[in-house]
């Protein structure tokens, strides 16, 4: 039987952890979190895409642990720790970096280790391998090492990691073909490259993709607030052109751990090469500016129903980053809602996946309520179980930021 081993067992590394569970493997997880590590051994999931009932099902299979002792055992170990950025916006790999050296004191000859978290093009070859070499095993002679980034989108039914193609790119030939047996295991499709850098720089070009075409519709949203014309009327008829044109939506900013983040591990990494990535840093500034636009806007809604900003009751529906997940980190959510806090209005949220936001000493009020009380209800994140023509009907004034009520035509609802 084939051992995988899992460091970090988080919204990518648990999925891949039922996934090769699935496929018949046997699993350890390794993860500094000792929670979450009692959740998998207990079958408790805490990611969406992960139900309790299919851990609890796999729990013979999959190990949770917080030491890394158990990976010397393993066939294959997939690293899956956060690549977060720095205050100062640079990258930090000091998750990786600490994953790596602890790795580095188990590793065995003739194990294969591959790099899920997404970084910069040179990272596997530059940073984790002479890593992994300071236990005495030569990278592509000794032990196989790759590079293949999760595409998961967490939420996502449709695709998932299964019927969506894996790119992968080995430090060898022979590292290479090793990574592909394994993935065979769980992904129906795989698409080899020919180095670990070309896979590192097509998961970034994939999201750079996104933030840069999302800034320029949110950059059209704010020229069609001053020329009076609808954005959403626009999209709708530009997507009917069947060849050319990909549609993408304006929104209150970009949120989650990969767009708002990966886009400058490249620009960093560009530097040393004397380019300046004009569109990454250009994407990353219109979309910074978003949130402060839709205050603007919610301002602007209040003072024509005679209201200030100070002192009015505001409901933000949905707060974490994107629909039918809890996630908050990077939440343009949070933003509107410091923002909106410092003109001393009294914020209060509904999210049926956000339980409670400590930071802010809130919990989610009952929609219905929330609704009621407010002098001003915010859609900022359009979650699928939220009934938002019935919101449309209620809501004494709606700020509506994902063109979800566009049909309600309703005097008290302004958009985006
Ligand atoms: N979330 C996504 O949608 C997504 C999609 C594709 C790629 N990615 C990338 O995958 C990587 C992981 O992202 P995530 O969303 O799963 O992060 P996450 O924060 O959900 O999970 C990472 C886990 O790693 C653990 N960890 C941190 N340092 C560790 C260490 N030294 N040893 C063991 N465990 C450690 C953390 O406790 C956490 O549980 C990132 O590089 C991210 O950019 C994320």
């Amino acid at each position: 039987m084939i051992t995988v081993g899992v460091i970090g067992l988080g919204y990518v590394g648990l999925p891949l952890a039922v996934a090769f569970a699935q496929a018949g493997c046997e699993v350890v997880g390794v993860d500094l979190d000792q929670r979450k590590v009692e959740a998998v051994n207990a079958g408790q999931s805490y990611i969406e895409d992960v139900s309790s009932a299919t851990l609890g099902q796999l729990s013979e299979r999959i190990h949770a642990s917080s030491r890394y002792a158990p990976l010397a055992k393993v066939d294959a170990v997939l690293i899956c720790v956060p690549t977060p950025l720095t205050p100062n916006r640079e990258p930090d790999l000091g998750p990786l970096m600490d994953s790596v050296r602890a790795l580095a004191e188990v590793l065995q000859s003739d194990q294969l280790v591959v790099l899920e978290s997404t970084t910069f093009p040179g990272t596997t070859r530059e940073r984790v391998a002479p890593l992994l070499e300071e236990s005495g095993l030569a990278a592509g002679r000794d032990f196989h090492l790759a590079f293949s980034a999760e595409r998961v989108d967490p939420g996502r039914t449709d695709f998932t990691l299964h019927n969506t193609p894996k790119v992968i790119g080995g430090l060898t030939p022979a590292c290479a073909q090793r990574a592909e047996a394994l993935y065979a295991l769980v992904c129906d499709e795989l698409v080899p490259v020919s180095s670990p850098e070309a896979a590192e720089l097509t998961k970034l070009l994939e999201n750079i993709f996104r933030s840069v075409n999302i800034a320029l519709v949110n950059e059209l949203a704010m020229l069609t607030d001053r020329m009076g014309i609808d954005i959403w009327e626009v999209i709708e008829a530009a997507a009917t052109k069947p060849y050319g044109f990909m549609r993408f939506e304006p929104g209150p900013g970009m949120g989650g751990h990969c767009l708002p983040v990966d886009p400058f591990y490249l620009s960093w990494r560009a530097r040393e090469f004397d380019i300046a990535t004009e569109f990454i840093e250009l994407a990353g500034k219109v979309n910074q500016q978003m949130p402060y636009h839709c205050v603007a806007k919610a301002q602007r809604a209040l003072n024509n129903a005679g209201l200030a900003v100070k002192g009015a009751r505001v409901a933000l529906l949905g707060v974490s980053y994107k629909p039918g997940v809890g996630d908050i980190r990077v939440s343009p959510a949070l933003k509107i809602l410091s923002l909106l806090r410092d003109l001393g209005a009294d914020v209060s949220y509904h999210d049926p996946h956000v339980p409670l936001l400590s930071d802010f000493a809130l919990s989610s009020r009952p929609l219905e309520e929330a609704v009621a009380d407010a002098d001003l209800v915010i859609i900022v994140t359009a979650h699928p179980d939220v009934d938002h023509d019935l919101v449309a009907r209620r809501a004494r004034l709606l700020l509506d930021l994902r063109g979800v009520t566009r049909s309600s035509g309703a005097p008290n609802v302004v958009r985006l």
